[in-house]
């Protein structure tokens, strides 16, 4: 049956809410002895925000936000608070960022932000830091840990090479896809002896979520769908029963699970990037994906971003996809298996193969 969004929020019973493209509901749950706990948030990502000159900015980009915006006031519940999951700007402009901020100051609740890379390599983080967010921090609500990194840092060689003219060439190397001047991303040091302080208060039982631009393991290195220092990070999250790594930057839907993490991207408000054919075929470019994966044609333009519903039901993540001119998918967290998997999907028959024009 071919589900209209009446019948699909029909399925996913209590926890559903109404939504509809292009932002990112989660839903938490705590189980029946705690219902007073559930609650839910959103998660709007990816605006890309380009300004042409003065005051005329790309219209698709930004209408995809406000759109987003649009709906997520129209949520019945409201939402406990929103996340931003960066690349607010495409390069990182103060007017860009500002333009962003206007339309995301009419969304209805507070915003968590996370640093998109392309927020950062024009300024290195100063307007973001000062008028934003800070780069990381962590907070608590209602039983779960939520902690914010800027993952899209990189090696200070790179950062602060001399042979970027201006500020500007740096922002331009690090805002292409194939990234061929670019550098691969960090949490760095730094940051990682912060998360390793921050974690040791927190029970080993709580459920963390973790949400990040770049995904914190490695995808796909030729696109920067990689952090560098991704299984550091994971070894400082092992010792948690629940832990959910959510993330943007990759604009298209992906599942994994490595070791006690499952990892989730969202989708974006601008564009879609299509699957590169090297996810399953260029071995040096992996380890591979633990979980064989669904892969949502990538010919229709707006798969990546489509309407999408999580449900995190006592610490584990389900997501619910429902996709223009494509069939609904329902990636659910498997007990038995320990990850997260697509019911429809498994199958090899059922899989969409990768493009291969790349
Ligand atoms: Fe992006
Ligand atoms: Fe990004």
């Amino acid at each position: 049956m071919k589900m209209n969004r009446r019948t699909f929020l029909k399925t996913t019973g209590a926890a559903a809410m109404a939504s509809a493209l292009p932002i990112s509901l989660v839903r938490m749950a705590f189980g029946e002895k705690s219902p007073a706990k559930d609650f839910s948030f959103a998660y709007i990502s990816d605006a890309h925000i380009q300004q042409i000159e003065g005051s005329k900015f790309v219209r698709n980009w930004d209408m995809g936000l406000t759109r987003a915006i649009q709906e997520a006031n129209l949520l019945t519940p409201r939402p406990d608070f929103f996340f931003f999951g960066g690349d607010l700007a495409q390069l990182g402009k103060r007017e860009e960022l500002d333009h962003g901020l206007e339309i995301l100051s009419k969304l209805r609740g507070k915003i968590y932000y996370v640093m998109g890379e392309h927020d950062y390599y024009l300024d290195l983080g100063k307007y973001w830091e000062s008028n934003i967010s800070p780069l990381w921090y962590s907070f608590d609500h209602k039983g779960v840990h939520f902690v914010v990194l800027t993952s899209i840092l990189t090696y200070d060689t790179w950062t602060h090479h001399t042979k970027w003219t201006t500020p500007m060439d740096r922002m331009l190397a690090m805002a292409r896809l194939d990234n061929p001047e670019g550098s691969p991303f960090l949490v760095g040091e730094k940051q990682r002896a912060w998360l390793k302080r921050d974690l040791e208060k927190v029970d080993k039982s709580t459920p963390i979520v973790l949400c990040s631009h770049s995904p914190i393991q490695k995808i796909y290195k030729g696109w920067n769908f990689w952090t560098d220092d991704a299984e550091s990070v994971q070894t400082l999250l092992k010792p948690f029963n629940k832990v959910t790594v959510i993330y943007g930057h990759v604009h298209q839907i992906q599942y994994n699970q490595v070791g006690n993490i499952s990892f989730h991207a969202v989708m974006a408000t601008a564009w879609p990037w299509p699957y590169p054919k090297s996810y399953v075929q260029d071995p040096s470019h992996l380890p591979n994906l633990t979980v064989p994966m669904n892969r949502a044609d990538p010919f229709f333009e707006r798969d990546a971003t489509g309407w999408q519903f999580i449900n995190l039901r006592t610490g584990n993540v389900d997501m619910h996809y429902q996709l223009p001119d494509n069939g609904n998918r329902s990636v659910v967290f498997n007990r038995k298996a320990g990850r997260p998997q697509d019911a429809k999907y498994q199958g090899v028959g059922s899989r969409v193969p990768p493009q291969t024009h790349y």
